[in-house]
């Protein structure tokens, strides 16, 4: 049996660039992978099977671990039936990118239950025809990101940082938030200074993304304030939401349905995280 993390991510910024015309977004964005993760086992079985934990997990076909499978199968020629594990302690609908995580997870220990058959390039380029955000788990853990996210440049660790994760109990779907997204009300930053701001120890922390999930849900402006209430310099939507990340302070009560203290982690490229 192979037991692996399988980790939450986060975006330190994220640029919305513009429109394209299959409909996805052009974006550039730091993404960073935290300690806090789900824990996936896998083993080569009779007959397939997905379980989970949590109870409000699909484990049916349209679970991302499934599409994750079918798609190596496919790629790679082989067959096989796969029991897998979920134990789940990363938010869904949080804009943590857990369901891609746990995907990316699942190509890269099927490549490993195989003996690593497949260059990880690939599975990074095949992980892009599941989501956008799934090529990023096989960087460093700490990646600028472009194209509609899937195209991944790895960057050096930075200094071990802490962040906390807060998220409110309701959640938000990816499509809405982008679709509520007005593209000539966004700050004009220009990415690669942002990017070349934190690697020089300046962070500027930003996401286009937050205005129209707000708009959307607008109780997570309270859920906000709530947060800067108990002294955080900055708290910002993680991704498309609805967890916040936020730093610069030690809270003092609890914080939504959902929150943690979570750390930078980056991997060694002959390993998972
Ligand atoms: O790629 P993924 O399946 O994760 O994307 C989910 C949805 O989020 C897409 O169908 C699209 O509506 C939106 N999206 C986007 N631009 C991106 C990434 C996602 O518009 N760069």
């Amino acid at each position: 049996m192979l037991i692996l993390k399988s980790p939450a991510k986060i975006n330190l910024f994220l640029k919305i660039i513009g429109k394209r015309l299959d409909g996805y977004h052009e974006l550039a964005s730091l993404f960073q992978a935290v300690d806090l993760h789900d824990i996936l086992s896998f083993q080569f079985a009779d007959s397939d099977l997905l379980e989970c934990s949590s109870t409000n997990f699909p484990t049916d076909r349209s679970n991302l671990i499934w599409k994750a499978v079918d798609l190596y199968k496919k790629k790679s020629g082989h067959d096989f039936k796969l029991h897998v594990k979920v134990d789940k302690h990363i938010p869904v609908e949080a804009g943590l990118g857990g369901g891609s995580s746990n995907a990316a997870t699942t190509l890269w220990a099927i490549n490993s239950l195989f003996g690593f058959p497949v260059p990880e390039s690939d599975l990074m380029r095949w992980a892009a025809e599941i989501g956008s955000d799934l090529s990023f788990f096989f960087s460093s853990g700490t990646a600028y990101c472009t194209g509609r996210g899937e195209i991944v440049q790895s960057l050096n660790p930075f200094d071990l940082r802490d962040v906390w994760i807060c998220k409110p109990a309701m959640g938000l779907a990816t499509p809405q938030v982008y679709k509520n997204l007005d593209l000539a009300d966004l700050h004009p930053h220009c990415p690669q200074e942002t990017l070349q701001e934190f690697i020089n120890g300046q962070p500027n922390y930003y996401n286009d993304l937050e205005k129209p999930a707000l708009a959307l849900l607008p109780e997570l402006n309270s859920f906000k304030q709530s947060l800067l209430d108990q002294g955080f310099k900055t708290v910002m939507l993680s991704g498309s939401g609805s967890s916040f990340i936020c730093l610069g302070a030690e809270p003092k009560t609890s914080l939504g349905i959902f929150s943690c203290k979570a750390s930078f982690i980056n991997r060694s490229l002959d390993g998972w995280y």
